[in-house]
């Protein structure tokens, strides 16, 4: 962590204006938005991409749009802490295991600590914000009080077992001790969290009545096609239209009727399956959905969950047929995750609804185009597996720009989320794209021999085979999405792909060459790129895309690798989270790397896009092979920077900000996960020690945690 003392007493509150309803940004073609947004008291300011008019910053000190990158870049790192430009603060202010409520005792952080459905989860993902005015009431315009919402995805483990919350480490074998897996099953999940400045510091309120635990035993309803489907029959729900939990939660999002909704990603792995379980279900169609999605007969599951006992707590993990029926059973209950969960982050009261109209996929974040009156509300998504694909949601229902602030915030989720057509993407070589229909509608997937799908609840269970089928574009693994408020262009990270090979590449996937990590080869694409769309309306079957960023080292190939002409302050590796703020329009990039961790711990970087096709069209080489991408332009000092390097061990994941731009929120996942479960006492051998080295906290034991960076002159943070 930084020392730098807190910034001044200067946040701002703006209780008086009402701009929930208007839109933030404006596009670039629109003289008549921009005049709208003036006239709100924004700004309207030239910028690289266009035009911005910002609405909703507070009455004092607008905030500014940024026409250009003002800090001076951090240096690559590898030192145990969270390092942010000259002039800059963080903080941290919420902890794995932290209260949340006033009879909670304080987090001893030794492995005793019990009680975990009331304190913040494990390993912070995605995070949204949520602002509260003065009276508690939700307000897109207050600045110094609000809601954090985000995902608890794993959690630190070693041979089983989640080895920081148990005292010696906890049971490397089978069977786990039910109290072990009573405290993992509660680690996981979502948290809402109150959060406040009082001027000089940001706090979480423990106390809050906002606050709220979701874990994997949180009741859930099934929505959309789905929803009743014989495929989500379990022994808990005989209908098919509850389920239990949320699980290895990454990306979120925020829906433009202001929900939280989060990605169900690597939720399979937490399922066991009896080596005989393919003779057990009679080898039906459920056999090849449980192979595409990565369960084959004999899979173990990453904790062992299903050993803690008999009753259905833990039973429910073995996902086999075991008794005569699915009514006796859990043999669907790993088909009752991979969703879009929608959550009212403002009533805890509220049920999450599981939407599964947008797919069952290794779900990451879900990312809107800017939602415009009479419309189709649109959503974009990444599949995270290696050469999984990218899916848009496209609504029935039609934006009534009412909706922004509904008397019922779920209601409307139902009302968009519930019906309509999702998408996969299909990239051609010369720079143009197709959506490719996943319904029944579309006559491949009606009369596909491939899988045999009879209704749209089996598209919505069975996506990725839907995908398949249609023959769409396999990805070096699509991780989180991001629209440009700018231009409405979007932006969908690929982390990497060590499966890609010459035989592979193709022009949106055209990189794959040997790196080398502290002398050992890597393969594939080894560092990622963000590849980049643009649609002239949203629900348009047709796109054009080029490939904005190429993550590389420095000092890599230029002709092959280092096709951005990335430079010392700005090289990175595995970009996974990409964020547009709203308040200034940067892009912050966020990295999950373990390729370029001999020489840095992963990182937050500022971008400033162009737009596409703003770099013209690159061939590379593969001996006899020649493959044309279509690239965005080189990378300057003045369009990229890095912003943060996080401690060691951790992944960067998850940003959100306070709407005037002057306070974001980042999450440290997985500080220290390297470390060996037989070191759990030893705090001279763990990897890292952070947050206790940057003051916060009790024990040494490395803890997730969310960070809240500012300005130490109050100024908008990236300016
Ligand atoms: Fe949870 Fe795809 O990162
Ligand atoms: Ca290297
Ligand atoms: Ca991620």
């Amino acid at each position: 962590m930084t020392t730098n003392s807190p910034r001044p007493s200067d946040i701002f509150h703006d209780e008086d204006s009402n701009t929930s309803n208007a839109p933030r940004f404006e596009s670039v073609l629109s003289a008549r938005l921009s005049r709208r947004s003036m006239l709100r008291g924004g700004a309207g300011v030239a910028t690289l991409g266009g035009t911005i008019g910002l609405t909703g910053c507070a009455t004092s000190g607008p905030t500014a749009p940024v026409s250009s990158l003002g800090f001076k870049p951090v240096a690559k790192t590898m030192v145990d802490q969270v390092t942010v430009p000259e002039g800059y603060t963080a903080r941290v202010i919420y902890a794995l295991g932290d209260p949340l409520s006033a009879t909670t005792p304080a987090f001893k952080n030794d492995g005793t600590d019990a009680t975990f459905g009331d304190r913040a989860g494990d390993h912070h993902d995605g995070i949204e914000w949520f602002g509260l005015d003065a009276s508690g009431k939700p307000s897109d315009s207050f600045n110094s009080r609000g809601l954090l919402a985000m995902n608890h995805e794993a959690t630190t483990d070693e041979k089983l077992s989640s080895f920081f919350i148990h005292p010696n480490g906890g049971t490397a074998t089978l069977p786990r001790p039910a109290a072990e897996v009573d405290k993992e099953l509660m680690i996981h999940g979502l948290s809402v969290v109150e959060v406040q400045t009082d001027g000089q510091a940001w706090a979480y309120k423990a106390s809050s009545a906002f606050n709220r635990r979701v874990t994997t035993m949180t009741p859930v309803t099934m929505h959309g096609p789905a929803r009743g489907s014989e495929h989500l029959v379990t022994k808990f729900s005989p209908d098919g239209t509850q389920a239990r939990g949320t699980l290895n939660n990454c990306g979120t999002g925020r829906t433009p009727w202001g929900t939280f909704i989060s990605g169900e990603e690597n939720w399979f792995g937490y399922f066991f399956r009896d080596a005989k379980d393919d003779d057990a279900r009679k080898k039906d169609k459920q056999v090849q959905a449980l192979n595409r999605y990565g369960r084959k007969a004999g899979a173990a599951s990453r904790h062992g969950w299903e050993s803690g006992g008999s009753v259905d707590t833990y039973t429910r993990w073995n996902n086999g047929a075991v008794a005569a029926s699915a009514k006796d059973d859990f043999r669907n209950e790993m088909n009752t995750f991979g969703y879009i969960v929608e959550l009212d982050p403002y009533d805890k009261t509220t049920t999450l609804r599981k939407r599964t109209a947008l797919g069952r996929m290794g779900h990451e974040n879900a990312t809107f185009a800017r939602a415009v009156a009479g419309q189709p509300v649109v959503a974009y998504m990444g599949d995270d597996a290696r050469g999984e694909y990218i899916y848009k949601f496209v609504s029935v229902a039609k934006w009534d720009p009412a909706d922004t602030n509904p008397a019922n915030r779920l209601a409307a989720g139902d009302k968009y989320l519930d019906k309509g057509t999702l998408y996969a993407a299909r990239f051609k070589g010369d720079g143009t794209g197709e959506w490719l229909e996943l319904s029944m509608d579309n006559p491949v997937i009606a009369g596909s021999s491939y899988f045999e799908f009879k209704n749209e609840a089996d598209v919505a269970v069975f996506t990725r085979l839907a995908a398949d089928a249609v023959g769409a574009t396999r990805m070096d693994r699509p991780e989180w999405g991001g629209v440009n408020p700018r231009n409405g262009e979007i932006y969908i990270t690929l982390t990497n792909n060590s499966a890609r090979t010459v035989a592979s590449v193709d022009s949106a996937n055209p990189r794959v060459y040997t790196d080398l990590k502290a002398g050992k080869e890597q393969k594939g694409n080894v560092n990622g790129h963000i590849v980049r769309m643009s649609q002239k309306n949203p629900a348009d079957d047709a796109f054009q895309w080029d490939i904005y960023l190429f993550a590389a080292e420095a000092d890599a190939d230029k002709s092959q690798v280092n096709l951005s002409s990335l430079t010392d302050d700005n090289d990175m590796s595995s970009p996974d989270g990409l964020v547009f703020s709203k308040a200034t329009g940067v892009c912050w990039i966020q990295t999950d790397d373990g390729a370029y961790t001999d020489k840095t711990n992963c990182m937050l970087l500022a971008a400033l896009p162009g737009q596409r096709g703003d770099g013209g069209s690159k061939t590379l080489s593969y001996g006899d092979k020649q493959v044309t991408t279509h690239m965005g332009k080189a990378q300057t000092a003045a369009t990229l920077k890095r912003f943060l390097v996080g401690p060691k061990g951790a992944e960067i994941t998850g940003i959100t900000e306070t709407p005037d731009g002057r306070a974001i929120f980042v999450n440290v996942q997985h500080a220290g996960e390297n470390t060996k479960m037989a070191d759990v006492n030893d705090p001279t051998k763990f990897e890292s020690q952070w947050p206790a080295n940057a003051g916060y906290g009790a024990g040494k034991r490395p803890r997730s945690a969310t960070i809240v960076i500012t300005k130490n002159d109050g100024g908008v943070i990236g300016t």
